[in-house]
């Protein structure tokens, strides 16, 4: 059915296991049982955010997705986490067959026991030296991710990495690209560059399987592209990793709270890295706040610039069909 878009993804299908090599990247608080399960059932690959879960609850979300889908699916977990390896423990108990490790590089050890447990492990690279790197210490492959996605960003849009990676990487590794991606045709052009597969969070999280709150799909379906701001580093010895969402009250209190967790930094109430503990809990807080809660004004509705092509609530499965009809139709048309 998708025979042009299938041969250039096979390499991704092969690694994920499943029908089309697209992944919901996690979302945190959006990317539990229910929508995970519909991605992975709908032929995609979906992944469980861990976020600040305690092993207890992330043991129980895999087991509760389980009983969803016996599709393959994987978990993402955040590098800074405090009980990391306890964490790899629990995906190690359920043999998660792949695990994401976001938000910075992986700590020593961390890739050597996924393997352990026998999980493939996909990682992040800011920079290609240290994708390389990274690929030769084990990592199984690589996520390349542009700024125009939503939640943490880095600083260089998808096109430009997309150029920089794939020539380098695409031949010998599989390699998915994340950022901005809202429809099939665009898909079906980092194929041809040689991505073996794709990764999408924002046209996914107001799906109609989705937990997000009401107001928070509504904030999405009214928002523009120019509405998914990055956020503004107020203090240069403070390093805030930006974050992209739809503008609002809450953005503006993040300004504020940098300034707050200076002048602590300032007055020595406080410790470098504890002060970027505290900017971090701000976003865990208020995403919460936005997606379960439908605090629109003071939660964080992290977004991408891709925000401007979700005007509805549809079901996973339409939205992966559509996304795939415009690859192949985009690829048959060449
Ligand atoms: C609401 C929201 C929450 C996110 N939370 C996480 C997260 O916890 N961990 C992570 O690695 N990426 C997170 N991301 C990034 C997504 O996994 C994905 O890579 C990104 O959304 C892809 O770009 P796109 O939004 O342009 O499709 C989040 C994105 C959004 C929109």
């Amino acid at each position: 059915m998708y025979q042009k878009t299938h041969a250039l993804m096979q390499r991704g299908i092969d690694f994920l296991g499943s029908e089309h090599a697209v992944l919901c990247g996690a979302m945190s608080w959006v990317s539990e049982r229910n929508l995970v399960a519909a991605i992975s059932n709908a032929g995609g690959f979906g992944v469980i955010a861990c976020g600040a879960m305690t092993p207890e609850l992330l043991d129980a979300e895999i087991a509760a997705t389980r009983a969803l889908t016996a599709k393959p699916f994987g978990v993402n977990l955040i590098t800074m986490h405090p009980l990391l390896f306890d964490l790899i423990e629990v995906c190690g108990r359920h043999q998660v067959s792949h695990v994401v490790l976001a938000g910075g590089i992986p700590p020593r050890g961390s890739v050597e026991a996924l393997k352990a447990h026998g999980a493939k492990t996909l990682v992040f690279a800011p920079t290609l030296a240290l994708a390389k790197r990274l690929l030769r210490g084990g990592a199984d492959a690589l996520v390349i991710e542009g700024s125009e996605a939503g939640g943490h960003i880095g600083p260089v849009a998808t096109s430009v990495l997309a150029q920089e990676f794939l020539p380098a990487l695409a031949e010998d590794h599989v390699v998915f690209v994340a950022g901005g991606i809202g429809r099939g045709d665009l898909i079906a052009a980092y194929l041809e560059m040689g991505a073996s597969g794709v990764q999408l969070g924002t046209r996914f999280a107001c799906a109609t399987e989705s937990i997000a709150h009401p107001a928070f799909k509504q904030a999405f379906f009214r928002a523009n592209a120019r509405d998914a701001e990055a956020s503004v580093q107020v203090d240069p010895r403070l390093p805030v990793i930006p974050v992209r969402a739809l503008k609002n009250k809450g953005t503006e209190e993040f300004t504020a709270k940098q300034r707050e967790v200076a002048a602590m930094l300032d007055a020595g109430k406080l410790e470098m890295l504890e002060a970027q503990l505290e900017i971090e809990k701000f976003w865990a807080g208020a995403l919460r706040r936005a997606v379960i809660d439908g605090d629109v004004e003071n939660g964080s509705l992290m977004a991408g610039q891709s925000v401007g092509m979700v005007t509805a609530e549809e079901p996973v499965a339409d939205i992966m069909h559509l996304l795939m009809n415009q690859a192949e139709t985009a690829l048959s048309a060449r």
